[in-house]
């Protein structure tokens, strides 16, 4: 059962138990529906305390229901019969009370929490604006302003914040069920506040409207909902709750079917499968409880303060002791650098820096789990490095290289037991960047292929598995993206309205922008990459003018080639992942899903035909085989076919 009732003296628990996170699916809007009914039907229940099993409150509506048609009864329905129920019911929140859930305590005529509880509302993040009284009633309970930030950037606040608010009335400690059973006994012998639908709501002036209306739009950036649910807020305030809960409702049908809401969608649902792949199920990870780095320089230390974060114990190994002070340095500034902004505690900084041990000895390795070598590009020194440590670690050591440019299984040639050799590609900063290409030798045993997974979940990354090959995936899209730039300017246009139409596009930076940020040593790399691998450079590039939409086309449909290239090599498994890697690791807007997504939704039959106008433009190869199979069959690939 979706939803049960049980009796605890005069009070009623209704309990959600729908894993794995309680989400309201069409059973537990039912379930709560008719638990309305038949306590409102219970003159001996004089309060309802709503709680829910496992690890967390409603996590919010079931996105696997958004794409399907709406099924009754409405969530809408369901939070406005909690909210004129005759006994009062209370939300018992521990976890995570997100958007619907959220919604559905919003209901309740009392909101209780666990400290370490999470409120928000994600829903701009999946294109979306809350559709049963999100932007209603929330600023209703906590005043415009706070609503406008929680609704507009989907991120969630603690329990402590939300108390502060007003979105929660008591925030309680020590076993959940009897602190809420006690909080309960006591207001409801109180008067009791109003429900949230008759409280008045506070408008801002005109004047304070369009301050708040520049602030949104610019943190939008090309995103529909957040405005959206702006003009929700906004039209909430001016008029009686019924007319605002069905313009809201208009907003939320319209958003539903966008494309930005479908696109947002698959990366929510491949943010979730990547970690997980299915080729992976069921096999047993090495375990790693401990982690050392062998070279201290940037992205070494980058490392070492992302270890730290997934709670890892760490050795740092240097060549010398001015390196190893450098580099202890350099972790301790990135750490020092969370905490002034705010992301960490001085005591979490402190604990971090107190897990790193700096060595200059292998032999401090001998029962270290999993190393990862992080020096310089060099084959004969990372050569040297994986030796030394092949005679120091133990044999079942995962060892792992972070090279971009040199092929892993030439590191390990000479290594006894290649099955515990890997490849790990950390996007800069390491400790930042959400994605982690994670490469296979032939000989890497799928328990160490599991490892490093596991390994990126315990420090919050997006692991996707990457074939060995120049810039494995992430670095040749930009390749790519930064070859096109060149020629479409060689064309006559100028680098600053290819940035300017690429920023417009949703980039955060054009491509010339980010190669300047980059540094000319990386850049001048990528260029003469580009060059090399450009066959169709001889002739010169026709001059031509280019608007806008050219510019963006030019640019984008010859990484969608190349990343129907790297699906044909199995550089990468299958189509999200490539489109993971370009949100997280080279800047591509969220809201168009990722270039694989972007060229599905814009039909791939007519990629196809643009790319090859283009060419006959001379401005890109022609669309690769895979790109014409894909176009005729409508669709990527699945992995493994
Ligand atoms: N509907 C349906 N399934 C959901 C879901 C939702 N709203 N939210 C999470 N899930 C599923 C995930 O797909 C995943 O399924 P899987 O185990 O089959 O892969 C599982 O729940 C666990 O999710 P995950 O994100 O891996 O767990 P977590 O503990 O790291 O985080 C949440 C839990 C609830 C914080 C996180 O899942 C989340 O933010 N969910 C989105 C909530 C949301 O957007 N709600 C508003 C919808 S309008």
């Amino acid at each position: 059962m979706a939803v049960s009732i049980r009796r605890e003296g005069d009070l009623a628990i209704v309990t959600i138990d729908n894993p794995p996170v309680n989400a309201l699916s069409r059973a537990v809007r039912q379930g709560l529906f008719d638990a309305v009914t038949i306590l409102d039907n219970d003159v001996s229940v004089s309060g309802v305390l709503l709680v829910c099993a496992g690890r967390t409150f409603i996590a919010g509506a079931d996105v696997n229901e958004f794409s399907k048609p709406p099924l009754e009864p409405h969530l809408r329905d369901v939070v406005a019969a909690i909210e004129s129920a005759k006994t009062p019911w209370v939300a018992v929140i521990h976890g995570t009370a997100l958007g619907g859930g959220f919604e559905i305590a919003m209901g309740c005529r009392f909101r209780v929490a666990l400290k370490d509880a999470k409120i928000g509302f994600p829903e701009v993040t999946l294109g979306l604006i809350p559709g049963a009284g999100g932007t209603v009633r929330t600023p209703r309970l906590a005043g415009v302003v706070n609503a406008v930030t929680l609704v507009t950037t989907g991120r969630a606040i603690g329990a402590t914040q939300a108390l502060a608010m007003g979105l929660i009335d008591a925030v309680v400690a020590g076993d959940l069920l009897l602190s809420a059973a006690a909080f309960a006994h006591t207001v409801l012998a109180e008067e009791w506040p109003l429900p949230a639908r008759t409280r008045p709501v506070l408008a801002p002036t005109d004047d304070d409207w369009v301050a708040i209306e520049q602030a949104v739009r610019k943190a939008a950036r090309g995103e529909d909902a957040p405005l959206r649910a702006l003009a929700s807020i906004r039209f909430a305030c001016t008029t009686d709750f019924d007319s605002a809960l069905a313009f809201e409702r208009d907003m939320f049908l319209a958003l539903r079917g966008s494309p930005q809401a479908a696109a947002l969608r698959a990366v929510f649902f491949a943010e979730r499968t990547a970690p997980r792949p299915p080729e992976l199920a069921g096999i047993e990870p090495r375990s790693v409880k401990s982690v050392a780095v062998i070279g201290g320089g940037l992205l070494g230390a980058e490392i070492v303060a992302a270890l730290r974060d997934g709670g890892f114990p760490v050795i740092l190994i240097e060549h010398d002791q001015a390196a190893l002070d450098r580099s202890f340095a350099d972790v301790k500034a990135i750490v020092d650098e969370a905490a002034q902004g705010g992301s960490l505690t001085a005591d979490s900084a402190d604990e971090r820096i107190a897990g790193i041990s700096t060595n200059l000895d292998y032999d401090t390795l001998t029962n270290t789990d999993f190393v990862i070598e992080a020096v310089a590009e060099d084959l004969d020194v990372k050569r040297s490095i994986i030796s030394r440590l092949t005679d120091v670690c133990r044999p079942d050591t995962i060892l792992a290289t972070t090279s971009t440019s040199l092929d892993p299984r030439m590191i390990a040639e000479n290594l006894a037991h290649k099955d515990r050799f890997i490849g790990l590609h950390f996007f800069r900063p390491a400790q930042l960047t959400k994605l982690l290409e994670v490469v296979p030798v032939p000989e890497t045993s799928p328990h160490v292929l599991a490892a490093a997974f596991a390994l990126a979940r315990s420090l919050n990354k997006i692991p996707v598995q990457a074939g060995i090959g120049e810039g494995f995936i992430g670095n040749r899209l930009l390749t790519i993206m930064y070859r096109q730039a060149e020629r479409v300017v060689l064309a006559g246009v100028s680098p600053t309205d290819v940035d300017n139409a690429m920023r417009e596009f949703g980039f955060a930076m054009g491509p010339f922008e980010a190669q300047d940020r980059i540094g000319p040593d990386a850049a001048a790399l990528r260029r003469r990459a580009a060059h090399e691998n450009d066959t169709n450079e001889s002739g010169g590039v026709p001059q031509q003018a280019l608007n806008q939409n050219d510019i963006v086309r030019a640019l984008l449909f010859p990484v969608v080639n190349e990343g129907s290239k790297i699906l044909a090599e199995d550089v990468a498994k299958r189509a999200t992942d490539i489109d993971l890697v370009a949100i997280h690791a080279c800047g591509f807007p969220r809201r168009c899903g990722g270039p694989m997504h972007f060229a599905t939704a814009h039909g791939l039959k007519a990629v196809v035909n643009e790319l090859d106008r283009i060419h006959a433009m001379g401005l890109a190869a022609p669309p690769c085989g895979m790109l014409r199979r894909a176009a005729s069959e409508g669709d990527w690939p699945a992995a493994g076919s």
